[in-house]
């Protein structure tokens, strides 16, 4: 048996964890010592309604376990006010989930403006509020965990889901660039694109599927990706039904013209070696794609000469 990590004298904010995955993340937090503010605005999967009792069932369930919890039922809108409750109630953040989440599935053709706007503002400008205000405490501290809650459908895209994949892809590129500017401060910052039965899921999965996939699965590496024993930095994982792998960008060799005059045709001409996946790399940093871009290019601006 591996030594338990523990995350005593912590103070974690999980944000939608009164149902789902977060609550499965503020359970886990708690019963392993972190002090767990247990946000949930309580509305219904659409982004409807607010009720305190979903908040309140997990701190119950924290406090009963042994563990130390406190209820807030802001809207992650109004991220500063959670934080808040962190600073109020256990003097510090140490670890952010974010992982509020809502769904407005629509065909392009028939989504509204308000079905792009909520989706935008539950999942980005929410993030965004929480981190942006927990950010500078966890940098004077010099200590940080952050842990963004993407999909599958942000990476892949999906049927129904343009405002959603929207939304979640956005995250993955905060989180890469908070991951760069936290770094020197032992800020941390990756992503999960989780896979779990919960009542955001039922709606576009199979009853059998949803079965297999517990979001208790989906917790541990939320938590390990928050324990100060990991240094994992920008990184993107797939976590569900046990499975959990790491994403990277590739990209192929491609055809540099290198000064030389081209237009549609030769793009036309050149367009299996500018698709062709043999010998790809893996550019990590901005630094590394435009190296290879600028590469033989005497001027970052002109065609080379
Ligand atoms: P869920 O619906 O069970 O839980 C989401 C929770 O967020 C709810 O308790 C809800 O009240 C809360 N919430 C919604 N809007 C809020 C707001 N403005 N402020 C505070 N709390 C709010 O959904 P689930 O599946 O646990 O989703 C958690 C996260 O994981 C979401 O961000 C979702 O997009 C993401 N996700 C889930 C997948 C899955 O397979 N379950 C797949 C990919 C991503």
């Amino acid at each position: 048996m591996t030594n338990e990590l523990r995350y005593d004298g912590r103070v974690a904010i999980v944000t939608g964890a009164g149902n789902g995955l977060g609550r499965v993340h503020a359970l886990l937090l708690g019963a392993r010592g972190a002090k767990v503010v247990v946000n949930d605005l309580g509305g219904d999967v659409h982004g409807g309604g607010k009720s305190s009792a979903a908040a309140d069932q997990v701190v119950a369930e924290i406090i009963a376990a042994g563990g130390e919890a406190v209820a807030n039922y802001d809207s992650v809108e109004d991220g500063d006010k959670i934080v808040q409750t962190a600073l109020d109630h256990f003097g510090g953040i140490d670890i952010v989930i974010n992982n509020a989440g809502i769904l407005r599935d629509s065909s392009f053709a028939k989504m509204t403006e308000d079905d792009w706007d909520l989706i935008y503002r539950v999942h980005v400008l929410g993030a965004f509020r929480v981190t942006h205000t927990a950010w500078p405490h966890m940098r004077n501290k010099g200590y940080g965990r952050i842990v963004m809650t993407t999909s599958a459908a942000g990476i892949y895209g999906n049927f129904g889901q343009a405002n959603y994949s929207m939304a979640k892809m956005g995250l993955i590129g905060m989180a890469n660039t908070l991951a760069v500017e936290g770094a020197s401060k032992n800020v941390l910052v990756n992503t999960i694109a989780p896979l779990a039965g919960s009542r955001i899921s039922e709606t576009v999965m199979p009853p059998q599927m949803l079965e297999a996939l517990k979001p208790e699965y989906v917790a541990p590496l939320a938590a390990y990706l928050c324990h100060e024993s990991s240094k994992e930095n920008g990184s993107l994982f797939e976590v569900g039904a046990g499975f959990h792998a790491k994403l990277r960008w590739e990209r192929t060799q491609g055809h540099h013209f290198q000064g030389k005059a081209f237009g549609p045709e030769e793009i036309a001409e050149k367009w299996a070696e500018i698709g062709d996946f043999n010998d790809a790399t893996y550019p990590k940093t901005i630094g590394e794609s435009l190296m290879s871009i600028l590469q033989g290019v005497n001027s970052p601006f002109g065609q080379g000469n």
